[in-house]
This record gives structure tokens, sequence and C-alpha cells, in this order.
């Protein structure tokens, strides 16, 4: 696809099919995630690529107890029915923590976006998770190590649903020339 295709196309996906993905396009997809930029070059990432059915549903339960205001707890099954979740993982002692910034949140940020966008060109559906799972489960599940952190959880699927756009702001709004 073309580069804008696959921007403008991609979409959070939460329904995925069973069927299996092609190792060459799970290589390209993570071989995206490789090549991002980061923070001098640190790389502070690994990522584990969850194909287990039991650890997909390990880790996917939710935290905590149950909302106060009696919210309904979303059901969290939609990500463990995904064929893999990549789960995204940051060692911070690699990265940056200059002036305020955190930096191995943005070089996660960078790298997983480049996965994202790489399986929308494989016509691959994926949906950041970046909250509502127990880090200690997690972390446990898959002998990740204490110093490390769980950024992301992206389940990777085919998509069994094809939801519209959600909206964004125009760019006169998010842009000015010159001045704020
Ligand atoms: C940092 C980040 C964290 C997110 N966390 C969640 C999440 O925990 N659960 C979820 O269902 N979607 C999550 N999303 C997906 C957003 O809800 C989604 O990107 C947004 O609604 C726009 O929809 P679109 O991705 O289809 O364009 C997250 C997205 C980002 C970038």
């Amino acid at each position: 696809m073309e580069f804008m295709d696959v921007v403008v196309k991609r979409r959070s996906i939460r329904k995925y099919k069973s069927d299996p993905i092609p190792e060459a396009k799970l290589k390209r997809v993570l071989e995206a995630a490789r090549l991002a930029p980061s923070w001098g070059n640190r790389q502070c990432w690994r990522y584990i690529i969850v194909s287990d059915e039991a650890l997909r549903k390990k880790i996917v339960e939710r935290a905590g107890p149950a909302p106060a205001d009696g919210r309904p707890i979303r059901p969290r099954d939609w990500i463990a029915q995904a064929p893999i979740i990549i789960v995204g993982c940051a060692d911070p002692t690699k990265s940056g923590d200059k002036e305020g910034k955190l930096y191995y949140l943005l070089d996660m940020g960078i790298s997983i976006e480049h996965l994202i966008l790489a399986a929308a060109n494989e016509g691959l559906g994926t949906c950041w998770i970046g909250g509502g799972f127990d880090e200690t489960v997690v972390k446990e599940a898959l002998g990740i190590l204490k110093e490390i952190k769980v950024v992301a959880l992206v389940p990777l699927g085919y998509p069994d649903e094809a939801p519209d756009p959600r909206t964004r702001n125009s760019l006169e709004e998010i842009t000015t020339k010159n001045h704020w």
C-alpha cells in the first residue's frame, strides 16, 4: 500500500479471526519495529510474541477491582482472541530521562507505531492496549525481569470487523503558523 493509504486505513481492531499469521508477515511487522528511531539509538525495546492461548488469556486479565461507580467491566476476551499478542517491553535504564522527558515511553511509542502501521500494510489488525492489564501478572506469566516496564499489549490478527474511522481534530485546529 501507499504510505498515506496505510495511515488513513489503519484502525484499532477489537474483533479478530483466529486464522494464523504467516511467519513472513510477522517478521516484516517486527522488522518495522526494530528499525524505529530511538533516543541516542538506545533501542530500549524488547517484544515478546505470545501465541500460546493459555498465556494470551492470562496476560489480558483485568487489573484491580470493578469500577466503584458501577460502570460495567468491559470484557477483555477479544484481546486474547487474536492469534498473537505482542507484548511491548522497555528497559528504562537503556533510554534517557532528561528534562522531565521519559524517553523510553517515546521510544516505545515510535517503535510500536512502526509495528502497527506495518501490520496494517500487511492487512493485519492491531489495537494498542495501554492499560487495564495487570503488569505483575504479565511479568510473572512471561518471566519478565523486575526492572523492565510492560508498556503495551498489541493483539495482532486478521480483522473480523471494519470499524468506521474515529474523528480527528482538523488541521486548522492542530496547526498554526509562526506562533501559538
Ligand atoms: C497510547 C495508547 C493507548 C491505548 N490504549 C487502549 C486500551 O487500553 N484499550 C483500547 O481498547 N484501546 C486503546 N487504544 C486505542 C485508542 O482507543 C484508539 O487509537 C483511538 O480511539 C482512535 O481510534 P483508531 O485507532 O481506530 O483511529 C490506545 C491507543 C493509544 C495510542
